[in-house]
C-alpha cells in the first residue's frame, strides 16, 4: 500500500500543495517519499528513503515551483526501501515521470523485454517499468495519452497511476485497475490521489475513477477515458461533507474496523506475490531436513494454521514455536540443514530477531514473511516475501493474519507442487480457491451486524472461550487473542477435544463458548464437543458453513460463512467473525479498540 497524488493548478506552486496531500496520505506507507514536476521543460524529480518530514528537512520536496505535478509515499513491496527505489520513476531520457501504488505482476517479463531493446533501469521496482513502457510508445504515437493508453495495456496486476511528461507539460494521466484512486475538482486546480483526505482541504467535489479507466487532467479540466477504446466518459462530481480525521479512516470510527473492512483488498495484495519468490522458498524447504516456524502473537498463530497445512498438503513435518521459547527449546537441533522460516509483521519484534539470529550463527537458512520490506527481518533472510498488506494502524493484527496466512498457504501449495505431494486438480483447486478468498471474504463482512448483535448480548461476560479443531486451533487462538488484548477479558482458547481434559470445570450456566467449526474432517468430532459444554449449560456461538445443518440446532448464535471455502483456507474467512466479536466487545466496553492499554505494535524489548 503506497499514497500517490496528482495535482494541476492554475496558479500558484504545485510543490508545497503535494506535500501537504502526502502528510494526510502517510497513513498509507512512509518509508520513502518522492514528488516532481516539469520545469522548463525538464522533469526534476526530488526523493529519498525516510518519513515524509525527515525527507523534506533534508531535500525541500515541497519546493517546485511549477503548477503540474505529482508525489508519492511508499510502503514498499519490491526493492527495499533506498532513493533508487522511492518513487517518482523517469524513463531513459528523463521524459515520463510516474507514481504507482499496487502491484505489476508482469514487471519481469516487461523489464527484460525493455532492457533487451536497450532501456537501462535505475530502481528494483516493479513500478518502473511503467515509465519505460511508455517512453517506449512515445515513439509511435502522437499524444501522451495514447501512449501511456497502449502502456497500460500491457500490464498485469494492480496499479494505480499517475503520470506525467515534458511532451505534455500542462497534463497529469491517471489510471486505476484495482488500487484506489479518485479525483477532486475546484475552480483553482484539479486532483488525483489514493483517498479522498489527500486533497479535501482544497476540495470537496470528488469524481471517482473506476478500473480501466484513466483521466487527463489539467488546471481547468478533467476527462475520463477507457483505456480498452478510448471512448470518452462523462461523469459529474459530488460533494462529500467529511472532515480530514473521519475520511482518514474512511467513514470508519476506528482503524481497526476499517483495516477489517480492508482485508479482500489486503488479501488481493497479498496474493499478488510472484511465483519466483515462493518456489525459491519451496526449493530451500524442499532441501531442509528440519524446518522451524518461529513468530510471536498473530504471525504465530499464523504459523500454526501453516504447520498444518504444511503437514497435511505438502507432506512435510515443521514445528512451529513462540519465538521467545525457540533458543531455549531447540538450539540443540540446529544446523546447517535447518531452515528457519520466521514470520512478523513489523520485522522488527525483538524475540522473533533475537530466535532468527541465533539461527543464523548456527548455520541455519533464513526465511521471512513480513509486511516491512526493508525491516530487520528481511535484511537478516535469506530470502523473503512480502505480505504485502499495508501499513496497520489499529495495535490488534487484523489483515495481518489474512495475509500471512494465505501467503504460507501459497508457500506450501508451492512446496507441495515440487513435491508431487497433490494431485494437480488438488492443487488446482486450492489454488483457485485462493484466489477466490478475497470474495468469501467480502461476504463474511455481511455478517457484521448479527456479530454486533451477539456482542451486545454477551457482551457483560467475564470471560469467554474459544475452541476449533485441525487448522482452526489456530483460528481459535487468534479470536482469543483478539478478545482479550482489546476487552481485557480473561478469554480461554483449546483445541476442542483437549477442552475435556480441564477446562471443562470451568463452564457453568450462561458461559459463551465459540466454536469455529466449518464442516472439514472434524466436524463429527466437534459436533461432540458442542454436546459436552451445551450439557453444562454453555452459551454456544458457533462459526459455520452455510449449509451446516447439526450444529446451529444445537448452537444459541450462529454465523454462518459463504459456501465453497475449503477447509484448507478457512482460517482467513472464519477469523473475520472474531475480528468483528472482539471489536465490538470493546466498544461496548467503552475502550479504544485502536490503543489497547500496555500494548504496542512493534514489540522491540525482549
Ligand atoms: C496481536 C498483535 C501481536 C503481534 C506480535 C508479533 O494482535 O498485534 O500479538 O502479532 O507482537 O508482531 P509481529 O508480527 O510484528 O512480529
Amino acid at each position: 500500500m503506497c499514497g500517490i497524488a496528482g495535482i494541476a493548478l492554475k496558479s500558484g506552486e504545485v510543490g508545497p500543495i503535494i506535500y501537504e496531500c502526502l502528510k494526510r496520505l502517510e497513513y498509507r506507507g512512509y518509508d520513502s517519499v518522492g514528488e516532481a514536476a516539469v520545469i522548463n521543460g525538464k522533469i526534476v524529480v526530488k526523493k529519498d528513503k525516510g518519513k515524509i518530514d525527515e525527507v523534506e528537512s533534508k531535500l525541500k520536496i515541497s519546493s517546485l515551483p511549477a503548477l503540474v505535478g505529482i508525489g508519492h509515499t511508499r510502503w514498499a513491496t519490491h526493492g527495499a526501501p533506498s532513493a533508487e527505489n522511492a518513487h517518482p520513476h523517469t524513463d531513459c531520457k528523463g521524459t515520463v515521470a510516474v507514481v504507482h501504488n499496487g502491484i505489476i505482476e508482469n514487471f519481469m517479463q516487461l523489464r527484460q523485454e525493455l532492457e533487451n531493446t536497450g532501456h537501462t533501469f535505475k530502481s528494483r521496482t516493479d513500478s518502473e517499468v511503467v515509465a519505460h513502457l511508455v517512453e517506449e510508445y512515445l515513439k509511435t504515437e502522437n499524444e501522451f495519452v495514447d501512449a501511456v493508453r497502449k502502456a497500460v495495456k500491457r500490464l498485469i496486476g494492480a496499479y494505480a497511476l499517475a503520470l506525467i511528461s515534458t511532451t505534455a507539460p500542462e497534463q497529469i494521466i491517471c489510471v486505476r485497475k484495482e488500487s484506489p484512486l479518485v479525483l477532486g475538482t475546484s475552480k483553482t486546480g484539479n486532483y488525483c490521489a489514493s483517498d479522498i483526505p489527500a486533497f479535501l482541504p482544497m476540495t470537496n467535489q470528488i469524481i471517482l475513477l473506476e478500473d480501466d479507466e484513466l483521466a487527463v487532467l489539467t488546471a481547468d479540466r478533467i476527462s475520463i477515458r477507457r483505456v480498452d477504446d478510448g471512448e470518452l466518459i462523462v461523469r459529474e462530481p459530488f460533494s462529500v461533507n467529511w472532515n480530514v480525521e473521519t475520511a482518514v479512516k474512511t467513514g470508519y470510527a476506528h482503524f481497526m474496523l476499517k483495516e477489517i473492512h480492508e482485508q479482500p483488498a489486503s488479501l488481493r495484495d497479498a496474493i499478488r506475490t510472484h511465483p519466483i519468490y515462493m518456489d525459491l522458498m519451496a526449493l530451500t524447504l524442499n532441501k531442509a531436513k528440519k524446518i522451524f516456524l518461529i513468530a510471536c502473537g498473530t504471525s504465530y498463530h499464523a504459523s500454526l494454521a501453516a504447520a498444518y497445512l504444511f503437514a497435511n498438503l505438502a507432506r512435510v513435518q515443521v514445528t512451529p514455536v513462540v519465538a521467545s521459547e525457540f533458543i531455549d527449546n531447540y538450539a540443540a537441533l540446529i544446523d546447517p540443514d535447518t531452515v528457519v522460516l520466521a514470520i512478523s509483521q513489523s520485522g522488527e519484534t525483538a524475540d522473533t530477531l533475537s530466535a532468527v539470529r541465533s539461527a543464523r550463527d548456527r548455520g541455519a537458512t533464513i526465511l521471512g514473511i513480513s509486511n516491512s520490506i526493508g525491516s530487520t527481518l528481511t535484511r537478516l533472510s535469506d530470502v523473503y516475501i512480502g505480505q504485502n498488506s499495508g501499513p496497520e494502524m489499529g495495535v490488534a493484527a487484523t489483515k495481518t493474519f489474512t495475509a500471512q496466512v494465505t501467503v504460507l498457504t501459497k508457500i506450501v501449495l508451492a512446496l507441495a507442487r515440487k513435491r508431487q505431494a497433490l494431485r494437480t486438480t488438488e492443487l488446482e483447486a486450492l489454488e483457485s480457491g485462493i484466489a477466490q478468498l478475497p470474495d468469501w471474504i467480502s461476504e463474511t463482512l455481511l455478517q457484521e451486524e448479527t456479530v454486533k448483535r451477539i456482542a451486545e448480548k454477551y457482551g457483560e461476560n467475564a470471560s469467554f472461550c474459544y475452541l476449533g479443531r485441525g487448522i482452526n486451533v489456530a483460528t481459535a487462538l487468534e479470536g482469543r487473542l483478539k478478545l482479550l488484548e482489546l476487552s481485557y477479558l480473561p478469554a480461554i482458547a483449546y483445541p476442542a477435544g483437549e477442552s475435556k481434559h480441564g477446562f471443562i470445570s470451568v463452564i457453568e450456566d450462561g458461559y459463551p463458548v465459540v466454536f469455529v467449526a466449518p464442516k472439514d474432517e472434524t466436524h463429527s468430532k466437534i459436533i461432540g464437543n458442542v454436546m459436552e459444554m451445551k450439557a453444562r449449560g454453555a452459551k454456544i456461538i458457533s462459526i459455520v458453513d452455510w449449509d451446516d445443518e447439526e450444529i446451529p440446532k444445537l448452537s444459541d448464535e450462529v454465523i454462518r460463512l459463504p459456501p465453497g471455502i475449503p477447509a484448507a483456507l478457512s482460517p482467513a474467512a472464519y477469523i473475520v467473525p472474531l475480528q468483528f466479536l472482539a471489536y465490538y466487545i470493546a466498544v461496548r466496553k467503552g475502550y479504544d479498540p485502536d490503543f489497547p492499554r500496555n500494548l504496542a505494535k512493534s514489540v522491540t524489548v525482549h
